[in-house]
């Protein structure tokens, strides 16, 4: 409703009373620029002629990005054996929504979004016809023909080794609670790190930040919490830098942790964690623009806002200088990323381990203002776009080769065995009016949307490589 009111407003051309000398004037005035336009026109085609097959090729890969897979939920009846975890809203009247089912471990439903073992997509042994295959929510197999632990994940493309690294959290121990009010949890085991020439067939490279086993004032005790570890190389100092949401097991501690090594695959020396700028810092993001300078991003004051500010040139600490914004807003899991020179964001809601609404934002700057733009998601159902298909956002990946093209990483949480959630890569596309922002310059909006389409299956257009 807002929005179509806007864009009337903003179409609105402004009609001026003219004299009738005036109008013959505009007449052959328009007749000449018709005229020229023309004539420009056919030389450009004639220059265009040749790139048209690259234009043609990267007009169908879009297409292919973007094309749409319908999913139908098929709800079982419901049950009367329920399990523990559920029994906490025994006393609420309301019928479960399919995200309660989708967290109940014992329910149908939730199987269906966390398919088997023997569903795995196995680069090693999967085929050839499922080459190159991602199926969002499948186990993911590395070449050991393990499933690939890198949760809250971000991917760092080696320029030196020409090798893509996928950094996460590696929750391979029992999930628990350390009081019956906490959140379930994983002990501390590390970061890993997985390398990759094709971003599908994923190499261990092992943990690269390791947890502390005995010392219990040591921030990576594996009694503490260690979330979100985002990796960027530091081109002055030679040096890759490591991020992370460091905190204790009630997640009282909201700092950040710093590591650092020599290599991308480590080891990385942890150097110490602290509050930004003296605020709370939960989930958070690092993101390093065009020109070196690097930037952390975190929900602060109670998640409630984002605070984003400059890292110092080595990235080993932020500067003073910071931003408060999407204030109120209760926004989490920030990924940032740039296309044509502006600035966009994916952020979830604060619901713990359960999925909710994805948002996208812009800004012409990174210190903003920004603006929200609506929810990115694009087909499955109603149930499917409201909670980010079931996922939560991590990271996006711009894809080499095709600008305005990006691999959007979020994960699907299994809050009853963390060890087993799952990953959820799905295109990302920027291009389009976008469903909220309210910004218009000159009649035309000043954001594009930011699209994330459901697939159950899909793959990188061939040869994304070399384009
Ligand atoms: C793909 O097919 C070719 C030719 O049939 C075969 O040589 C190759 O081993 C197959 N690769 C995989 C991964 O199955
Ligand atoms: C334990 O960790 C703390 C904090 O990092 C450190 O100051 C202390 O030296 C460590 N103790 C041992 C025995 O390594
Ligand atoms: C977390 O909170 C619980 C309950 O308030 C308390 O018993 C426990 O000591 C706290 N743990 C930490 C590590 O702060």
């Amino acid at each position: 409703m807002g929005m179509r009111s806007r864009h009337q407003k903003a179409f609105g051309l402004r009609c001026y009373p003219a004299g009738h000398r005036s109008v013959t004037l505009l007449l052959w005035s328009l007749a000449a620029l018709v005229v020229v336009v023309n004539f420009h026109l056919l030389i450009i085609h004639k220059e265009e002629d040749e790139s048209m097959s690259t234009h043609e090729i990267r007009r169908s890969i879009m297409r292919e990005l973007e094309a749409v897979e319908e999913e139908k939920l098929k709800l079982s009846p419901p049950r009367s054996r329920r399990n523990p975890r559920a029994v906490r809203r025994k006393g609420e009247r309301k019928p479960p929504t399919i995200v309660d089912e989708f967290l109940d471990e014992s329910s149908a439903v939730h199987d269906m979004f966390f398919p088997e073992l023997n569903m795995a997509v196995d680069p090693i042994n999967g085929g050839n016809d499922s080459m190159y295959l991602y199926y969002p929510g499948r186990v993911w197999l590395d070449t050991d023909g393990k499933p690939i632990q890198a949760h809250g994940g971000g991917v760092l493309y080696d320029k030196k080794t020409k090798t893509y690294f996928w950094y996460g959290e590696n929750k391979d121990g029992k999930t628990y609670k350390t009081h019956s009010k906490g959140a379930d949890r994983v002990d501390i085991v590390g970061v890993s790190c997985y390398s990759s020439k094709d971003l599908w067939t994923w190499k261990n490279e092992g943990v690269v930040l390791r947890g502390e086993e005995k010392n219990v004032t040591h921030d990576l005790h594996k009694s503490n919490v260690l979330e979100r570890p985002k990796v960027i190389y530091n081109d002055r100092t030679g040096k890759y830098v490591m991020w992370m949401h460091i905190d204790d097991a009630n997640y009282t501690k909201a700092s950040v942790g710093v590591a650092v090594s020599d290599s991308p695959t480590g080891l990385f020396t942890y150097l110490y964690s602290k509050r930004p700028h003296d605020c709370e810092s939960r989930d958070m993001t690092i993101f390093k623009d065009d020109d070196g300078k690097a930037y952390l991003i975190y929900s602060s004051e109670d998640n409630s806002e984002l605070h984003i500010g400059p890292l110092t040139d080595d990235y080993l600490d932020v500067t003073d200088d910071m931003r408060r914004f999407l204030i109120a807003q209760h926004r989490e899991a920030p990924a940032l990323f740039k296309h044509e020179g502006t600035y966009y964001m994916v952020t979830s809601g604060c619901t713990g381990w359960a999925p909710n609404t994805a948002l996208a934002h812009a800004a012409t700057s990174v210190m903003g203002p920004w603006e929200t733009l609506g929810n990115p998601c694009v087909g499955g159902n109603e149930v499917f776009r409201s909670t980010t298909f079931f996922s939560q956002s991590t990271f996006v990946l711009p894809v080499p080769g095709l600008p305005g093209s990006f691999i959007f990483m979020a994960d699907r949480w299994n809050p009853s065995d963390l060890r087993d959630s799952r990953y959820v890569w799905l295109p990302l596309t920027i291009g389009g009016v976008p469903d909220e922002a309210a910004d218009y310059s000159f009649m035309f909006p000043l954001w594009s949307r930011v699209s994330i389409y459901w697939h159950k299956r899909w793959r990188l257009p061939d040869g994304w490589r070399d384009s």
